[in-house]
């Protein structure tokens, strides 16, 4: 059967399949599928033999591109040899040294690494982790969590609580007690079409001492933010803005946690986003880039002060928590070959050489038809389009279509199209990018 036959007869059986897919319209896209076959370094190549540039680094995680050598070799030489290995109880040596060559290359002070399958599982396991410490200490009152409007903490229930997406939260229920939500920070009356960082705003993290007052900060955790919110359509911390919130923390004993999900492992030009942006958290999650995207993995990382609190008691169990495949043997080669990778090729500080053609071609795009706003940071970026009336989303959805259709790939959330190539992405192939987006809004309503 040729590659067209094979895909009509894939497309034809779509419809019907068992296939409950995540984050997607399901009639719709089993209607019209986009499928992807293959992936090589900056392309993937769609069932019918299309290719297709990867402007959103599969989805926000390929930093290296894809099927990096090093990283498939890896994998492959790890499944033969030991496909499984209990971390409870039990060690496997390419667990320790992953997470030592991880806590090399982290922030000064963050030597010790939790291991979890996911951004979702990293921030359920750092506000675990946050409510712990404070209970280990003596602390066992401070039960709050404070998450911010517009965040994503993922979908497990701690990370969905302390979320700040309304969609993501309406349907579950209330979610877990003792949650608030400071402010968000997106403000297009004052900041549209910045470049960087925005100049206004520093004053929203005030909002975290309003609910200070009003629950007592004695009773409060832990704050989770990501240092640049992605899922929500790239929102740029303000000016200021971190260093306020790492203050108001500081000043009532709160573990400020950075979601590093996204921003970790060099999309924001450093290896990780809290040193790009000059502020340092107590805990962060990660996942995504940590392995690639080549097997799922995350990893919480704690302030040695933060251990060490738990290995103050008893011998004993002293964090009962755990996944069974927390350093999971593949997971820690493909995260192996992807550091590497990384370091080889000075793909961690690359996104720095590359951030100002990323903003001058994304800032082209300003005036171009729908274009309501254009703002980026590092290797991330975003188009804000003006809402179809009644129809929120739709006229971004279909403008991701088009551009899908003239062979770019770029994520589309609500009314933005966002952007974060993997860290290997040359020039052309960033102006490749937003020549498509161009293109693609003269041709939509
Ligand atoms: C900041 C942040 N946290 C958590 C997650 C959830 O990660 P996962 O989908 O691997 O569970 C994401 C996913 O996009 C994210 O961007």
């Amino acid at each position: 059967m040729n590659k067209r036959a094979e895909s009509d007869v894939m497309q034809a059986g779509l419809e019907a399949s068992a296939f409950w897919m995540p984050y997607t319209a399901n009639r719709q896209f089993k209607k019209a599928p986009r499928l992807l076959a293959r992936a090589e370094g900056m392309y993937y190549w769609t069932a019918d033999g299309r290719q297709v540039l990867d402007g959103q680094a599969g989805l926000w995680c390929v930093n290296a591109g894809h099927c990096r050598p090093k990283i498939v070799a890896a994998v492959q030489k790890q499944a033969a040899e030991m496909d499984f290995a209990p971390t409870f109880q039990m060690g496997h040596p390419a667990a320790f040294e992953f997470a030592d060559r991880l806590a090399r290359i982290a922030p000064p002070g963050f030597s010790r690494v939790f291991f979890t399958n996911s951004g979702s599982e990293s921030a359920d396991t750092a506000l675990k982790i946050a409510l712990a410490y404070h209970r280990a200490r003596g602390e066992g009152q401070r039960i709050r969590l404070i998450g911010r409007e517009r965040g994503y903490h993922g979908v497990n229930f701690g990370g969905m609580s302390v979320g700040g997406i309304a969609a993501n939260r309406k349907a579950f229920g209330p979610g877990v007690a003792g949650v608030d939500h400071i402010r968000h920070t997106h403000d297009l009356g004052k900041n549209s079409f910045s470049r960087g960082q925005p100049q206004h705003g520093a004053e929203l993290a005030d909002d975290l001492e309003r609910l200070c007052a009003l629950h007592d900060p004695s009773t409060i955790a832990a704050v989770i933010v990501e240092p640049v919110a992605g899922s929500a359509g790239v929102l740029v911390p303000p000016q200021g803005y971190l260093q306020r919130l790492r203050d108001i923390c500081t000043k009532h004993g709160i573990l400020l946690i950075f979601d590093e999900v996204i921003t970790a492992f060099g999309r924001l030009g450093q290896p990780f986003g809290s040193q790009r942006l000059g502020v340092t958290p107590d805990l962060f999650t990660t996942a995504k880039g940590m392995t690639n995207g080549t097997v799922p993995m995350g990893a919480v990382f704690a302030k040695d002060s933060i251990y060490e609190a738990f290995m103050q008691g008893p011998e004993g169990i002293e964090l009962f928590h755990g996944y069974t495949y927390s350093g999971h043997p593949l997971a820690c080669a493909a995260g192996l070959g992807t550091l590497d990778t990384y370091e080889e090729e000075g793909l961690l500080t690359r996104a720095g050489s590359l951030e100002k053609r990323f903003e001058d071609g994304l800032h082209s795009l300003k005036g171009e038809r729908h274009v309501i706003d254009v703002r980026n940071f590092g290797l991330m970026g975003a188009v804000e389009l003006e809402p179809r009336a009644g129809k929120p989303g739709a006229r971004a959805y279909e403008a991701f279509l088009k551009v899908f259709e003239a062979g770019v790939l770029v994520r589309w959330t609500g009314d933005v199209l966002a952007f974060s190539p993997p860290l290997i992405v040359e020039k052309a192939q960033i102006d490749r990018i937003f020549d498509t987006v161009r293109g693609a809004l003269a041709a939509i309503s």
